[in-house]
């Protein structure tokens, strides 16, 4: 289904121009000329010569936007893959973008219960939508802008899904808050992804995302099949109770962290790690505490960031027989190296207090030239302090820079060469 309501150009003038070209870019005209701008990037045509070709080729009301679609596909390629060529992005739409491959994991979670409708609460260009479509849903896709609706219109017609979507403009905020019966809008299940960034800026107070905290409350509240996309700095006091709070990790970074209403939720926290097409989790029903302290061993181990933001590093510490060298640093050591996904492992060589004449010194004498330095806790530039270790020294090292039981302390690690 196409979405049902017109853009009014005197509210927003600039959304209008946008929605304008993006359904000139619909036409077989647009069509082509999009086609013809991706082909000139992917030959790594430089932007002033190849908008000036394509202008020449396809008229100046139609380059433009057709240049800036194809510029957006190109960045989406790594995460959208095939689609990516299919489907239309603004920049914005495509920073807000979550990656699919875990849009697709969050709406199977959502609709093992049963649930056949969705509320998609602030669709941007479509992201969960699609994902929520292709899980066998049919979706009522709600923004309050009309770019974004007209990115998800677009994109779901591409991909095939169109029949199963329903495209609306509406306020999540009041949609929320008229909220029945485990409904909203109704619908059996809720997406609610809140924009966290205004004026190209990250909102790190939840009650200034869009739509604020209030609205997340609600949500999990009254509609027990939901799930919202919060900002993986969320503070545990916030996430309310009976509520399962979820970090994921991807290839070593934070990707999202998420709040499953109570229909959904089956535990109090997870930690979930995708790396190389595997998924590790980790649970636990209640707060595991804090690790214990002790002092520096033979291994120094790296928590993966998911284990750390869900609270659940003692879990892994008691696994590894591990400690952590202070109690305010995410680092925990043990005696032996760790065949766990959920820390990097290294093994520790010198340990001595912050100090750089001495760890100088200390790296010439063991013929180390160049070293990779890690933080935590410690005010140092990493990148500077390696250029400073930097000499002709054919040896390498691990430099961790952290505080061990309060003191800086260096730790130099995996020395080789
Ligand atoms: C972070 S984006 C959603 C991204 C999407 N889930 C994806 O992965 O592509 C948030 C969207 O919510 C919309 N939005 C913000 N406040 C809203 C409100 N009160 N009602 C409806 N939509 C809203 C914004 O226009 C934006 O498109």
């Amino acid at each position: 289904m196409r979405h049902a309501v017109p853009v009014d150009p005197d509210t927003d003038v600039q959304a209008a121009e946008t929605v304008r070209q993006l359904r000139a870019l619909a036409t077989p005209e647009g069509a082509a000329a999009l086609t013809r701008a991706g082909a000139l990037l992917d030959a790594g045509a430089d932007p002033v010569a190849g908008l000036t070709r394509l202008r020449a080729e396809v008229g100046a009301d139609l380059a433009g936007p057709a240049w800036g679609i194809a510029r957006q596909r190109q960045k989406a390629r790594p995460a959208f893959g095939p689609d990516a060529d299919r489907m239309l992005f603004t920049s914005d739409a495509l920073e807000q973008a979550g990656r699919p491959e875990l849009a697709a994991r969050r709406a199977g979670r959502l609709l093992a219960g049963g649930a056949d409708s969705v509320a998609d609460l602030g669709c941007a260009a479509g992201t969960d939508t699609i994902a929520l479509a292709r899980a066998g849903a049919r979706v009522l896709a709600v923004d309050l802008d009309p770019v974004a609706r007209e990115l998800t219109a677009a994109n779901v017609e591409a991909l095939g899904l169109a029949d199963d979507v329903w495209v609306v403009a509406g306020d999540a905020v009041e949609l929320v808050a008229a909220a029945r019966g485990g409904e909203v809008a109704g619908c059996s299940a809720a997406v609610l992804d809140p924009a966290r960034r205004a004026g190209g800026r990250r909102q790190l107070d939840p009650d200034r995302w869009s739509p604020p905290w209030s609205t997340v409350a609600a949500l999990l509240e009254k509609v027990p099949t939901s799930v919202v996309k919060v900002a993986p700095g969320l503070d545990h006091d916030r996430v309310p109770a009976g509520i399962e709070a979820e970090w994921v990790s991807a290839g070593g970074s934070i990707v999202e962290a998420l709040l499953w209403g109570p229909a959904v939720s089956a535990t109090w926290r997870r930690a979930t790690l995708v790396r190389d097409g595997a998924v590790h989790e980790l649970t636990a029903d209640a707060d595991p505490g804090h690790a214990p302290v002790g002092p520096v061993r033979g291994w120094l181990h790296e928590p993966d960031p998911a284990l750390i933001r869900s609270g659940l590093m003692s879990m892994v510490a008691a696994d590894l027989g591990a400690t952590l060298v202070d109690d305010t640093i995410a680092y925990l050591t043990s005696g032996t190296a760790a065949e766990s996904p959920w820390v990097s492992s290294y093994r520790v060589d010198e340990v001595l207090p912050f100090n750089l004449k001495k760890l100088r010194a200390l790296l010439r004498t063991r013929g180390v030239g160049r070293v990779v330095v890690k933080k935590r806790g410690s005010p140092i530039e990493p990148e500077a302090l390696a250029r400073q270790l930097r000499t002709d020294a054919g040896g390498t090292a691990t430099v961790v820079v952290t505080r061990v039981a309060g003191a800086p302390t260096v730790l130099v690690c995996d020395v080789s060469g």
